[in-house]
């Protein structure tokens, strides 16, 4: 079980003292929330951030971009050393877009690839594509913003890759906290975002050690 908190939700004028405090409150990867304005009604950081970002992190960059034309940006991500690469299903053309940027985060060699899907776009059209996926990231709120609430209806995404057999990880993202986060580990979801919980939480290291023990009691209980 992968704890990943999203920076979306930290102090961005104390980047690198941020990652050091979430590191070592026990983030297994680090979540980074990239939008263009486009695609999405906001707008974050870029390649250089991310790049500043790798010059002081441990964990690994799980980055999320929430961009048009993803296959336009790989090289620039991977440059700047992105660990995980996840790019939304509604940015490209279709199986043969989304191939086409899966083929050049290989070629660039960004470790792991990651297909998004919105909580409006349905798996089925997407499976022919899961073999040559290290992640599928199930969105539970309508990507843009943190602080948004928990769409329940997605869990049927996650325990539908789990029952046909997908191996690789399931991330969930959006509206995650302590009630929520026991639902989509229940389901299936081995990665889990938290933006507004982790960050907002007293003690940060407090509530990652919550959110994992909640977590692991959740899949113990039904190991499906
Ligand atoms: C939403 C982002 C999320 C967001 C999650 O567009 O992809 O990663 O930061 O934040 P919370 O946990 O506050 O919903
Ligand atoms: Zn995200």
């Amino acid at each position: 079980m992968l704890i990943a908190p999203s920076l979306l939700s930290c102090d961005f004028s104390r980047l690198a003292e941020e990652v050091r405090r979430i590191e070592e409150a026990g983030a297994d990867w680090l979540h980074v929330d990239v939008m263009d304005g486009h695609f999405v009604p906001n707008l974050t950081i870029g390649p250089p951030v991310v790049a500043a970002l790798a010059r002081v992190a441990q964990a690994p960059l799980d980055v999320h971009v929430m961009i048009e034309n993803p296959c336009r940006w790989v090289e620039a991500y991977a440059k700047a050393g992105a660990n995980v690469w996840t790019f939304h299903a509604e940015a490209v053309d279709g199986l043969e877009g989304a191939r086409e940027v899966i083929a050049a985060c290989r070629e660039h060699g960004i470790p792991k690839v990651g297909l998004a899907l919105n909580p409006d776009t349905p798996l089925e059209p997407w499976e022919p594509l899961l073999d040559e996926l290290d992640m599928v990231l199930v969105m539970s709120v309508f990507p843009g913003f943190g602080g948004q609430s928990f769409m329940a209806e997605v869990l049927d995404k996650t325990r539908r890759l789990r029952r046909i057999g997908f191996q690789g990880h399931v991330q969930m993202d959006g509206g995650l906290n302590g009630e929520t986060l026991p639902l989509c580990a229940e389901a299936g979801a081995d990665v889990l975002v938290s933006g507004s919980a982790i960050f907002g939480a007293p003690d940060v290291k407090q509530r990652i050690d919550e959110f994992r023990q909640l977590a692991e009691a959740a899949v113990a209980t039904n190991p499906s």
